[in-house]
């Protein structure tokens, strides 16, 4: 079974639409309490590096951890900043050395299963006073994912596809409230919903290459043919939702959920 995590990440692909992906986990960032001074930050599932490269710019007097299982996004942080320590391992075996102060987690932990003791996890890892803050895609949510899901379902590749393990659902916005409160003393959990404008051929089918589609892709890596006949068809449909506009702007919806969290 294709694990949707550990299919292989490319870097390159993931930054093709930067300005748009960097938005949600930079209006995380603002959410941070003011009186924050931390000494200890993991940034968890840290990808291309820029938001642990930030934080450390942002906190000079902490020692910032990059945590991500992915060899080649690892390559890229470390390319970007020598001064934050990069380390390759699994969120879901992790536990620091020391107690952090800050743990920011933008577009991984819902690659995850298991919230409902990742979570408590995550807050116990806190010292007090420490912040948890994450944010999350609902994916599950928007007509993109829903198109992919139909498309997989249909056609020669179905059989195939038929074993790449979904990531689940995100809980109820109310749950990860209720896991949080558990050891916090102030939780803030919202939404927002962007409306990416993007550019390029094939913008949301680009888009979805960097992201959703990589565990499809994996699986379907031994036939070349089988899987560009799947991503013809998933851009047919994709394209079809999202027209481009004759400005040249395709418009993507993207709802996402934000959690800043206080340990008591
Ligand atoms: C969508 S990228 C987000 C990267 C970065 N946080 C950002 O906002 O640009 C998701 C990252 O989470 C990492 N990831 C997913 N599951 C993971 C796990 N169980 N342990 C460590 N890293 C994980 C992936 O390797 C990938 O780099």
């Amino acid at each position: 079974m294709t694990d949707p995590a550990r299919a292989q990440w490319n870097p390159d692909q993931y930054a093709r639409f930067e300005a748009e992906r960097d938005r949600a986990a930079l209006d995380l960032m603002l959410r941070l309490p003011d009186d924050l001074d931390p000494r200890e930050i993991w940034d968890l599932g840290c990808g291309p590096g820029h938001h642990a490269a930030l934080l450390r710019r942002r906190h000079r007097g902490a020692v910032v951890h990059g945590l991500d299982s992915s060899a080649a996004m690892l390559e890229r942080a470390r390319a970007l900043d020598a001064a934050v320590d990069w380390v390759q391992g699994d969120i879901s075996a992790w536990t620091p050395d020391r107690p952090a102060d800050l743990i920011f987690a933008n577009a991984s932990l819902h690659w995850l299963p298991d919230h409902e003791t990742l979570f408590p996890r995550l807050v116990q890892a806190l010292t007090p006073g420490g912040v948890l803050a994450v944010q999350m895609p609902l994916g599950h949510a928007t007509r993109h994912h829903a198109l992919l899901r139909e498309t997989a379902g249909q056609g020669p590749w179905a059989p195939v596809l038929s074993d790449v393990e979904r990531t689940p659902p995100l809980l109820d916005p109310a749950r990860y409230y209720d896991l949080a409160a558990e050891g916090c003393e102030t939780v803030d959990v919202w939404s927002t919903a962007y409306l990416h404008a993007l550019t390029g051929e094939d913008a949301v089918l680009e888009w979805m290459r960097g992201t959703a589609l990589r565990p499809y892709l994996t699986a379907l890596a031994d036939d070349p043919a089988l899987s560009a006949a799947f991503e013809d068809a998933l851009g047919d449909a994709l394209t079809r939702a999202f027209p481009m506009r004759p400005d040249g702007v395709t418009l993507l919806p993207f709802p996402r959920l934000f959690l800043v969290a206080r340990r008591r």
